[in-house]
């Protein structure tokens, strides 16, 4: 334990998260010879990219020869309920057969057909077969990869260091301060450029796909704190597939490839419900229907004991489910002793992505503070209100290197950088605060009560009295962390950590509400009962900060190219592998 050490560290390019998305534009700043150094809150080979399950997609045609970036920009554009950045979306799907090429020269293990090509799976919503996987363990094999080329690269990571705020200076950004979680000491880190990639909100959930102390919100924290706005944060993803049991694994994820692969979902009294909700994609229809469907199925009585649906692969063949979905087989063994190859899954909706983030230009991803660039989940632009399955972890590999190129080109063409003492020492002094905090109120509680509050007020289904509900007692909760205790003990100072995890939650949660209740309209994932139709004119983004609350922000038109292939995605023929 050594508390009163400050290490002092300088860089050119600093990256705030150890993920998929981090790693891979460290990557591209050390390939370009620039030194580079990386932050995680958690270790790195456990980050959170290595729970993404069932794919990462390109055009790449391997399994559908009339598959085209410009159909998969045109798929996501359409299922996003046109709230995608054009611009965003064309960067990616142009970019996509590069992303899993880099893949394939750091060594990724994808499955493959026997003529030796990329297999390529159905995904919700996507034309084509469009995405690419390793088993449903896809995101740990992308993280895997990464790990492997960032150590021969011998880029550093420093894992377990908590960052508590971004330095800026003038509206610039400088550098870092954070603390190590095991042993207290403090870090001052200076940098020419720094990349957020600290991921998303969904842990403000009760249900989540996200484990315990990540997600929490802190790319949203500290971008606002350093100046910059977050976009569109109400738009949230709810998968329609995360366990029930048992209470402390709640909303871990059974993998789209379930359904991708054959699954059937069926209510409590035996009916293939998704036959009321969209006849022709069935259970391959886009994440928000079915998330919405299986919502309404519980809602109005016919769920299962435990308040969820049946989600069943039992009638596929068992060497089927053991080599596609052997996460899903292994989990629910692991965790309930249910043998999914006999018997079906009990699941229901869960928290499990953050479709707005910070506010980023797309051709870079530059944020409104200069030399700050945000990056994967922690930024926004590609998803809109509905995301389709495969898309984040190619927006982290397309996105992941353009804005590591970014971020050189930015340090190269630096002559001199103005720091400031002021700020670095409003930063030390924060988490001295905080570390010294001797209050009743335990973080962890209040960090409880706000996912009980955007579970009840701010879920797949909300209107606008329980919104307003939940920010008043959003309000409350925040005046409980004046009395908060922190308790760094032997073992570590995760209570500190924990500390600084509620107030990013309590900055997401505020800006999810505040966006949600202007929202008055059902787009996508964003249900609102008393307001369920679709409003053209609210077809724009929503940018919230603190001060100016929520402004509305036009969307670039669409190139008509992309614009021709908009249709309805149907599921005929493609369920045949
Ligand atoms: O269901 C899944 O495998 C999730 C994939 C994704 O969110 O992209």
């Amino acid at each position: 334990m050594n508390p009163d050490r400050e290490h002092r560290l300088s860089t050119a390019v600093l990256v705030v998260g150890a993920g998929g998305a981090g790693l891979r534009a460290a990557i591209e700043v050390a390939e370009l010879g620039v030194a580079v150094l990386v932050l995680g809150k958690r270790p790195a080979k456990d980050a959170h990219t290595t729970l993404a399950a069932g794919g990462i997609n390109a055009a790449l045609a391997t399994m559908d020869p009339e598959d085209t970036w410009q159909q998969h920009a045109a798929d996501t554009i359409k299922e996003s309920y046109l709230l995608a950045n054009p611009r965003t979306v064309e960067i990616t799907a142009k970019g996509a057969a590069r992303g899993i090429a880099d893949l394939e020269r750091y060594g990724m293990r994808f499955n493959r057909e026997p003529n030796g090509k990329i297999s390529q799976r159905y995904f919700g919503a996507h034309r084509y077969r469009r995405t690419a996987f390793a088993g449903d363990y896809t995101g740990l094999e992308v993280q895997r990869a990464l790990m492997r080329r960032a150590t021969q690269l011998e880029i550093p990571i420093i894992d377990r260091l908590y960052v508590t705020r971004l330095l800026v200076n003038d509206g610039v950004a400088f550098g870092a301060y954070g603390f190590d979680q095991i042993d207290g000491s403090r870090y001052l880190i200076h940098a020419d450029a720094v990349i957020l990639a600290a991921g998303g909100h969904t842990r403000i959930w009760r249900h989540t796909s996200s484990r315990r102390d990540e997600n929490t919100g802190d790319a949203m924290r500290l971008a606002v704190e350093a100046g910059a706005r977050i976009r569109d944060p109400e738009l949230v993803q709810f998968h329609p597939s995360g366990i029930l049991e048992p209470e402390d694994a709640a909303g871990t994820l059974v993998s789209e490839a379930a359904r991708g692969e054959g699954g059937i979902l069926r209510n409590a009294v035996g009916e293939r419900f998704m036959t009321r909700y969209d006849p022709t994609r069935m259970e391959l229809s886009t994440r928000d229907r079915v998330a919405l469907a299986s919502y309404t199925e519980i809602k109005e009585g016919r769920g299962t004991p435990h308040g969820g649906v049946w989600l069943d692969v039992s009638h596929l063949p068992r060497e089927v489910i053991l080599s596609r979905l052997p996460r899903v087989h292994q989990t629910l063994m692991e965790l309930q002793m249910l043998d999914i190859t006999r018997e079906p899954i009990e699941v229901a909706p869960t928290a499990h992505y953050s479709m707005g983030g910070v506010w980023v230009r797309p051709e870079d991803h530059s944020s409104d503070v200069e030399g700050l660039y945000a990056v994967g989940e922690a930024a926004s632009g590609l998803h809109g209100a509905n995301r389709l399955g495969g898309n984040s972890l190619i927006e982290l590999l397309v996105f992941g290197r353009i804005v590591g190129q970014a971020a050189v080109a930015r340090s190269e063409q630096l002559a001199a950088q103005r720091r400031s003492a002021g700020a670095v020492n409003d930063a030390r002094a924060d988490v001295d605060r905080l570390a010294a905090a001797e209050g009743p109120e335990s973080p962890r509680l209040l960090q409880r009560a706000i996912r009980n509050i955007m579970t009840e007020r701010a879920g797949v289904v909300r209107d606008e009295a329980g919104l307003k509900a939940g920010i008043s007692e959003l309000a409350e909760a925040e005046d409980r962390t004046a009395a908060i205790g922190v308790h760094p003990d032997l073992a570590g100072y995760q209570d500190l950590a924990h500390a600084f995890d509620l107030r990013s939650s309590i900055t997401a949660a505020r800006a999810t509400l505040e966006a949600a209740v202007e929202r008055r309209e059902t787009r996508g994932c964003h249900n609102r009962s008393d307001y369920p139709e679709l409003d053209p004119e609210l077809q724009v983004n929503f940018v919230w900060s603190p001060g100016a609350g929520v402004v509305r922000e036009e969307i670039p038109p669409i190139r008509p190219d992309i614009k021709s292939r908009m249709q309805d995605v149907s599921t005929v023929g493609k369920l045949a592998e």
